[in-house]
């Protein structure tokens, strides 16, 4: 999908969340702190979730966290993402944005990535745009996410194809 360009309050938040926060992520001490800052730019954070030290994401006002979830990681957010309940993010790479490869313009195309409840994200994977970890899927460390994974999944490798299932959670 195409996105309208940025409202002046979008640039000035853009600016500020790719040029700033790398820089005063370094003095906020806490995760929490931390976490407030990135609300204040916009982004929806739902109760006992944090947006971890470190973490920088260039369109704060385009994410949407539920309730207990954890980020750590770069996000290149405009295109939306939508993090449910119990997430675990951990030094990943999320893109909701490419390039039109059959344009001249090599114009910007956005889909959103979506991740579901008790989905987990390990470290140095990168989940590429248009793309749903969905409930309790796994993303092994150091994989190229491309398509969706299946509930319960662990997907891994480069691109990412499933290499295990998970134990479903036990409701009552
Ligand atoms: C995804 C993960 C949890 C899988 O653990 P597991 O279920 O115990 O898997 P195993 O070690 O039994 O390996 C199962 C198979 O998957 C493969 N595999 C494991 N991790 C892989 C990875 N990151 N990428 C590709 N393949 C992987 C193994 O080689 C094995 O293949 P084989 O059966 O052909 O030998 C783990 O490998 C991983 O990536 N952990 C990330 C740790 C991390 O990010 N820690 C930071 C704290 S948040």
């Amino acid at each position: 999908m195409r996105l309208a360009p940025y409202t002046l309050r979008e640039k000035i938040i853009v600016k500020i969340s790719q040029h700033i926060m790398p820089t005063l992520t370094l003095f906020l001490w806490s995760h929490r702190l931390n976490t407030l800052v990135w609300r204040l730019l916009g982004a929806n954070v739902g109760r006992k979730s944090t947006i971890r030290l470190g973490t920088i994401i260039n369109a704060p006002f385009a994410i949407k966290i539920g309730n207990g979830s954890h980020i750590h990681g770069n996000f290149l957010s405009r295109g939306g993402v939508t993090i449910g309940n119990r997430v675990y993010i951990c030094n990943a790479t999320i893109s909701t944005q490419a390039q039109d490869l059959r344009s001249p313009q090599f114009e910007p195309i956005f889909q959103p990535v979506v991740f579901e409840d008790h989905a987990w994200v390990s470290l140095n994977s990168t989940v590429l745009q248009g793309v749903t970890v969905k409930e309790g899927g796994i993303v092994a460390a150091g994989a190229v996410v491309t398509n969706d994974v299946a509930p319960w999944t662990v997907v891994g490798g480069v691109p990412a194809k499933p290499i295990g299932e998970r134990a479903r959670l036990i409701r009552n």
